[in-house]
């Protein structure tokens, strides 16, 4: 039997970079590593709780005795957490999504094109944290903010805009801070509290902190 201030929660995270083909050997993608998103895993499993990864496009290896599913495209995490929502207690949204996806990608591989340009079209992805926003009832949603500019202004449209309990803000523009670092600076904002500004520091213990900060309000 598990022990931990997470005992009994199940706990669904999205982690890494979506990724979007323009045909079967390219895609659009972004800078996510995954890091932060398995830190969350790995913290929340430390913590007592039943723990889903769901993962887009990382290196990382996945974490022991951790349930973790792996998707591509932003339809396909989106499909994934909307059927976990029902079981879900606390859903983290750390994935990087892919705003816009080629809306047609080609079957067979591009060749270069005699104009010397290439046109591609691209149509607007779901907003999966909008959508798990309008469609929970007790869970607990908390979205990341990336932003290089306007952190905290940005971050809190956000957090009321997608109907989220929680938004974390990271300023990516920042050394050390957001995709692909080892580390991370964030503010933790909330509809009814202070912001609270964690310094730098690694992912896990940035992590840790975020998950000691949701026991305590879902509890
Ligand atoms: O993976 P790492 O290298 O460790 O880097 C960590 C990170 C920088 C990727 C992570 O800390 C982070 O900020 N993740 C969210 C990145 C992002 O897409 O931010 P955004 O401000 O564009 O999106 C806001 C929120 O809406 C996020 O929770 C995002 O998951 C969600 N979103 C965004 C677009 C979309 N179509 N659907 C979404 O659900």
């Amino acid at each position: 039997q598990k022990q931990g201030v997470l005992k009994n929660k199940h706990v669904v995270i999205s982690a890494g970079g979506t990724i979007e083909p323009i045909d079967p050997v390219r895609y659009i993608s972004n800078r996510s590593s995954g890091k932060m998103g398995y830190a969350l895993a790995k913290a929340a499993a430390e913590q007592g709780a039943q723990v889903t990864l769901v993962s887009a496009s990382t290196t990382l290896p996945d974490p022991i005795g951790i349930k973790t599913i792996h998707i591509q495209s932003a339809q396909d995490l989106s499909k994934q957490m909307i059927a976990t929502l029902p079981t879900a207690d606390v859903i983290i949204m750390a994935a990087a999504v892919s705003d816009y996806r080629v809306g047609e990608p080609a079957v067979n591989k591009l060749k270069k094109q005699a104009s010397g340009e290439l046109t591609l079209t691209l149509v607007e992805n779901p907003d999966i944290l909008a959508q798990l926003g309008a469609m929970k009832k007790e869970q607990y949603l908390v979205g990341f903010a990336a932003e290089t500019q306007n952190l905290l202004a940005y971050a809190q449209t956000k957090l009321v805009k997608k109907n989220a309990d929680m938004l974390i803000a990271n300023d990516v523009s920042k050394h050390q801070v957001g995709f692909g670092y080892d580390t991370n600076q964030v503010t933790i904002l909330t509809k009814d509290q202070e912001p609270e500004v964690l310094p730098l520091q690694d992912k896990l213990s940035i992590a840790r902190k975020i998950m000691q900060k949701i026991s305590e309000v879902i509890n």
